[in-house]
């Protein structure tokens, strides 16, 4: 789960129910980050959106304890129901205010921040991830004027899922008793263009079993959220050829994608085979270019005459 928050030079978030200081940047950034993926809020911050009203073209969930119809919303009573809400959709932020950030804090992987380099007075606060070990800034964009006041645009990222986040992610062969439960495996509609059904996924592998393919299942405690496709790369460069990978679109947003990965790279690493993995990305599919990048994969720049929109990343093996 991801949150979006912009904040004042000691992290304060907002004063008697509104923000004291916005720049209009701020509000298009908002817009091209949280695109159109589903949003958590809370009661008080809904009722200071323009007119009161759930954000247009995108899943509102909004967290109160009164019994409340909201048009365009969906109602959710308790930062759980919240959680399980979010975990349907491929991508979901968490847009405020400070009690809603407070509570889900805790199954946050990323931060989109913008900072205001000003300080008026404040009653609600965001936690300070400057000052959290468990947080790093990936990323920190220049910094801008608007109006006379300094802003920038910052991404945060936990260095380590907390158990919350993460879940005890494991790789777990196909069998039996676990294919069917693979075979139930979902991913959004825009993932679907990119990736092959479940079932097809499980076709594939038995396919390919004399290229030594291998269909991986991705099991967070005794669940299977996901599943993989490894397959040896058939010409050169020698390497393995990492085919499908999905995690299930109700576990997306919680990292598991990306501990799933790693957890798959080291072990081809440790059979000194090749020493590399491929794969082939939609240029779309934004949230698994992340997943890749922050592994360490890096494009090729080759260019498949029957996939021309995907980029060729690799992934290469510490000697
Ligand atoms: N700078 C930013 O990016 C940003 C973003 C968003 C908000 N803000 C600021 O944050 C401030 C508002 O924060 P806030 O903490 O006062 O309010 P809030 O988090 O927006 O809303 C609090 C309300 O949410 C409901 N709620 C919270 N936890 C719940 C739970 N576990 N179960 C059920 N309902 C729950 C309750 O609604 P009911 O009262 O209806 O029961 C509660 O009163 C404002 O100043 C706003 O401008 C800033």
């Amino acid at each position: 789960m991801e949150a979006i928050v912009a904040v004042y030079s000691d992290w304060g978030i907002g004063f008697r129910g509104t923000q004291p200081v916005v720049v209009r940047a701020d509000r298009k950034h908002f817009r091209a980050v949280t695109g159109d993926a589903a949003v958590i809020v809370g009661r008080r911050t809904l009722a200071d959106f323009p007119g009161g009203r759930p954000l247009p073209g995108r899943r509102n969930i909004v967290l109160t304890r009164q019994q409340l119809e909201i048009p365009g919303a969906e109602v959710v009573y308790t930062a759980e129901e919240a959680a399980r809400a979010a975990a349907a959709h491929e991508r979901c932020f968490v847009i405020g205010g400070a009690s809603v950030y407070r509570q889900l804090y805790p199954l946050l992987t990323r931060v989109y921040v913008t900072k205001l380099d000003v300080r008026p007075e404040s009653d609600s606060f965001f936690p300070d991830l400057d000052a959290d070990p468990a947080w790093t800034c990936t990323e920190q964009g220049p910094w801008c004027e608007e109006d006379g006041l300094r802003y920038c645009f910052c991404t945060y990222e936990r260095r380590e899922p907390t158990a919350a986040a993460s879940g005890a992610v494991s790789l777990v062969e196909v069998d039996e008793e676990n294919w069917l439960r693979i075979r139930e495996l979902t991913v959004g509609d825009s993932q679907k263009g990119f990736l092959d059904s479940p079932l097809g996924i499980l076709a594939r592998g038995y396919v390919y079993r004399g290229r030594r393919a291998r269909v991986i299942g991705i099991a967070e405690g005794g669940t299977i959220v996901g599943v993989a496709l490894v397959k040896d790369l058939d010409e050169a460069p020698a390497c393995y050829d990492l085919q499908q990978f999905m995690i299930d679109s109700r576990y997306q947003g919680r990292g598991l994608g990306t501990q799933a990965l790693r957890l798959i790279l080291s072990e081809l690493e440790a059979e000194h085979k090749y020493d590399c993995a491929e794969v082939c990305v939609s240029r779309e599919d934004a949230a698994a270019l992340r997943v890749y990048e922050k592994l360490g994969f890096a494009d090729t720049g080759y260019v498949d005459e029957d996939a021309p929109d995907c980029l060729n990343l690799v992934y290469r093996f510490r000697k």
